[in-house]
C-alpha cells in the first residue's frame, strides 16, 4: 500500500487562529492524596505561580508552554501549563482558565493534575518538569467500534511515524491529517529527546489498543497523543514529518504492515509488539495509579555552601541541640526562610549514603500536621545534612522539666497529648509504609509557634545498622521511653512506640522526667510511680505541681493517666493501636479497660549484655512476677 503523505507545512502558530474551541474535554485528573502545610502559604504560592504560568502564555509572542517554580518557599510548587501547539493564543488562555478552576478543587493537595484535550496543567511540591511516562499512563479510547475510517494499519504506520519525529521537531509536537484521519502527538518541552521518544512508545502501545475505534488518545505526564477520524486541528496546523524520518519513512513501513506479511516482518513486528506491552505492563504494575502526583519523588536538594553559611558554618551559635543522630542547627536561607538543619553524624559506609537517599526520600513524602516535614537534604562527601521546616518553640522537654518548666497549661499539654498520638497514628496506619518511630521521647517533640505538637527525628532510626538498633540506646530507642521488649530482645512492633508515648504521655502530665529518681519523696521511676498512685486511687497526685486544675480537668486528666498506663502495659498485645488512643482521647465518656501493671528497665544498671538490664518493679504481686517472666521467655 503507498502512502502519499498529503502534509502542509506547519506556516506560524504565532498568529492567532479564530477563537475556535479550547477542547476542554476532561481526560484525566487528580490530586495528591498528601496535603501541603500551611495550607494558607501553600495557596497563596499556588495562586502567584498561576499568575506566573498566565503572564508567560499572555505575552504578546504567545507560547504554549510554560512552567514556574517556587522552590525555595516552605511549602515548595512547581507548576507546568502545555496547550497542544495547534490550539490558538485566546483557546490556550480558556483551556488554561478552565484548567486552574478544575484543580483548584484539590484544595491544598501538595501535587495535582488535570489534563485536557486541549491543554494539560500540573502542580507538584518536587520538581517534575523532567518526566515522561509515569506510572498510571493510561488509553483512553471512544467512538464506535471499527468507527475508524481508513485501516487500523495505516494509522499504526502514522503513530508509528509521530513516535520517530516529534523527539527531533522543535517544540516536540506534530499534527498529522492523512485519508480523514487526525492524529496528534506532543512531549512536555522540558523533557530529553530520549525521555520524550520513551514517553511517545508508551502512549503508542496505548493508542494502538485503541484501533479500531473511532477517538483513540495516550494519556501520560510526559507526552500526549490522540488520533480521530473528527477533524480537531486546522489543515494549516500540520507538520510535514519526511525530514526527520529514516529514508524510506513510512512508506516502507506501510508496505510491510500493509502488504502481505512475510514471516520476518511478522516475527519483528511481534518482537516490537511485546517489547512494547511489556514495558507497558512494567510501568502500570508499579505501585500506584495517580498519574505523576506527588507520591515518592525526591526530596529538594540544597546546595551545601547554602546551608554551610545560612548556619554560619555550624557554628556553636546556631546550635539548637545534638540528638541521636547528630547536631541541629539553625540556618537561615537567603531568602529569608529559617530552617533546622540536621547534620547526619552515622554514616561512614556506602551502604549507609544509600540508604540515607532512599530513606530520605521516604520520610520527605510523609506530610502531617504533627509530623516535622522534611524540606530537603545535602551532601558533600561523608556530610549529609537534612533539612526541617524550623520549629519556633523547640522541643517539649524545655516546657516540662527545663527552663520553661511549668509554662503549659492543661489544655495545651491535652493538646500535645492528641497531636502526639495523631502523628504517631499517622506514621503507623495511614502512611502507605508503616514507619515506627523507636524513639520517641520528649525532646523529640517539637513545637510550633501556636504550640502545636510536632513528632521529629521519624524515620531515621531505620538507617541505623541492624547491630546498633537495639541495646544501644545512643541510638534508636533511649532508657526510660524504650518498651522492654524492644530493649532487650529487639522485638519491634508499633506497640513499642506505643510504650514510648505512654512514657511521654506521664512526663507531660507531672513534669517528672521518666528515668529521675532523684525527684521528691519517691524512689520510682515514673511509670511505676504513676501506676502506685493509679492502684492507691490517688492518680491526681501525679499532676505537675505547677498545674492549677479544676474538677472538670482533674477528670479529663484521670482519663488520660489510665489511657497512658494502657500504653505501658508490660503485655505486648494489650496495649492500644495509636488510631485507638487517638480515638479514646477524643471521646469524653465511654468506659476504658483496666490497665495491668508496667515493667520497667533500670537504665542505671545496664552493661553489655542482656542479662544485665534489671527490673525496677516495686515487685509485689503476680502481675509483676509474670510480666517479667512473659519478656524473658521470649
Ligand atoms: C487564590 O486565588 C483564589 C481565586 O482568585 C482566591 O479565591 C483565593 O482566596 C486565593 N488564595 C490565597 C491564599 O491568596
Ligand atoms: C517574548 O518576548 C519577550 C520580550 O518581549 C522576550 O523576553 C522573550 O524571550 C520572547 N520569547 C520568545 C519565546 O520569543
Ligand atoms: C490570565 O490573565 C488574564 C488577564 O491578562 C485574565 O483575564 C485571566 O482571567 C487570567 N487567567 C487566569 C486563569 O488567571
Ligand atoms: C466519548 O464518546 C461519547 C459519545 O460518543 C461522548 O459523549 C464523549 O464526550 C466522548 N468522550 C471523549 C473523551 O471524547
Ligand atoms: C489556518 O486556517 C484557518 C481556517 O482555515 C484560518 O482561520 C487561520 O488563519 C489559518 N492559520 C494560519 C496560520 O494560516
Amino acid at each position: 500500500m503507498p502512502v502519499p503523505v498529503v502534509i502542509l507545512v506547519l506556516t506560524s502558530l504565532l498568529s492567532s487562529v479564530a477563537s475556535g474551541d479550547p477542547q476542554t474535554t476532561l481526560l484525566n485528573s487528580g490530586c495528591s492524596q498528601y496535603n501541603a502545610t500551611p495550607s494558607d502559604t501553600f495557596l497563596a504560592t499556588l495562586n502567584a505561580t498561576f499568575a506566573d504560568l498566565n503572564a508567560t502564555i499572555s505575552l504578546s509572542n504567545f507560547s504554549n508552554f510554560a512552567t514556574s517554580s517556587q522552590p525555595r518557599a516552605i511549602t515548595s510548587v512547581y507548576a507546568l501549563l502545555q496547550c497542544r501547539t495547534y490550539l490558538s493564543k485566546a483557546d490556550c488562555m480558556t483551556c488554561f482558565s478552565t484548567a486552574v478552576n478544575k484543580i483548584r478543587t484539590c484544595g491544598a493537595a501538595n501535587g495535582a493534575r488535570v489534563i485536557y484535550d486541549g491543554c494539560m496543567l500540573r502542580y507538584e511540591s518536587n520538581s517534575f518538569f523532567d518526566q515522561g511516562t509515569q506510572v498510571g499512563n493510561t488509553q483512553l479510547c471512544n467512538g464506535s467500534a471499527n468507527g475508524v475510517e481508513g485501516s487500523a494499519a495505516e494509522i499504526k504506520v502514522i503513530v508509528q511515524d509521530l513516535v520517530e519525529a516529534v523527539p527531533k521537531i522543535s517544540g516536540y509536537a506534530a499534527a498529522v491529517e492523512k485519508d480523514g484521519v487526525y492524529t496528534y502527538a506532543q512531549c512536555v518541552e522540558t523533557v530529553t529527546r530520549s525521555t520524550c521518544q520513551q514517553c511517545l512508545q508508551v502512549a503508542q502501545g496505548n493508542i494502538d489498543n485503541c484501533l479500531p475505534n473511532a477517538f483513540g488518545r495516550g494519556i501520560d505526564a510526559g507526552c500526549f497523543m490522540r488520533y480521530s477520524n473528527v477533524r480537531f486541528f486546522e489543515t494549516n496546523q500540520t507538520t510535514d514529518l519526511t525530514p526527520y524520518l529514516k529514508s524510506g519513512g513510512s512508506s516502507k513501513k506501510g508496505a510491510i504492515i500493509g502488504g502481505v506479511v512475510g514471516g520476518v516482518g511478522f516475527l519483528a513486528l511481534l518482537v516490537i509488539f511485546l517489547l512494547i506491552k511489556r514495558s507497558r505492563d512494567a510501568q502500570t504494575n508499579r505501585r500506584g495509579s495517580i498519574l505523576g502526583a506527588t507520591e515518592l519523588q525526591g526530596p529538594l536538594k540544597f546546595h551545601y555552601k547554602d546551608l554551610k553559611s545560612a548556619t554560619k558554618d555550624f557554628s556553636e551559635e546556631n546550635k539548637l541541640g545534638a540528638g541521636g543522630f547528630g547536631d541541629v542547627y539553625k540556618g537561615l536561607l537567603k531568602n529569608g526562610t529559617i530552617v533546622a538543619v540536621k547534620r547526619l553524624a552515622i554514616f561512614e559506609t556506602s551502604r549507609a549514603k544509600f540508604d540515607f537517599e532512599s530513606e530520605v526520600k521516604l520520610i520527605s513524602n510523609v506530610h502531617h500536621r504533627n509530623l516535622v516535614r522534611l524540606l530537603g537534604c545535602s551532601s558533600k562527601g561523608n556530610d549529609l545534612l537534612l533539612v526541617y521546616e524550623y520549629m519556633a518553640n523547640g522541643s517539649l522537654d524545655k516546657f516540662l522539666f527545663g527552663e520553661k518548666k511549668g509554662a503549659l497549661s492543661w489544655k495545651q499539654r491535652h493538646n500535645i497529648i492528641i497531636g502526639m498520638a495523631r502523628g504517631l497514628a499517622y506514621l503507623h496506619q495511614e502512611f502507605h509504609v508503616c514507619i515506627l518511630h523507636r524513639d520517641i521521647k520528649s525532646n523529640n517533640i517539637l513545637l510550633d509557634e501556636n504550640f502545636q505538637p510536632k513528632i521529629g527525628d521519624f524515620g531515621l532510626a531505620r538507617l541505623l545498622p541492624h547491630d546498633l538498633s537495639h541495646l544501644s540506646t545512643n541510638f534508636a530507642g533511649t532508657l526510660g521511653y524504650t518498651a522492654p521488649e524492644y530493649a532487650i530482645h529487639g522485638t519491634l512492633s508499633e506497640k513499642a512506640d506505643t510504650y514510648s508515648y505512654g512514657v511521654v504521655v506521664l512526663e507531660i502530665i507531672s513534669g517528672r522526667k521518666c528515668n529521675d529518681m532523684n525527684l521528691e519523696h519517691t524512689a520510682q521511676y515514673l511509670p511505676e510511680w504513676a501506676w502506685t498512685l493509679y492502684e492507691t486511687n490517688e492518680p491526681i497526685a501525679l499532676v505537675d505541681k505547677s498545674l492549677d486544675v479544676d474538677e472538670d480537668e482533674a477528670e479529663e486528666i484521670e482519663r488520660v493517666i489510665k489511657i497512658a498506663l494502657m500504653c505501658t502495659q508490660s503485655t505486648v498485645a494489650a496495649r492500644p493501636a495509636m488510631s485507638d488512643v487517638v480515638v479514646m482521647l477524643l471521646s469524653k465518656g465511654g468506659s476504658l479497660l483496666e490497665p495491668t501493671k508496667p515493667t520497667f528497665i533500670d537504665a542505671g544498671i545496664r552493661s553489655t549484655g542482656d542479662t544485665a538490664y534489671n527490673y525496677s518493679s516495686s515487685a509485689s504481686g503476680p502481675n509483676a512476677a509474670q510480666s517479667i517472666s512473659e519478656i524473658s521467655a521470649r
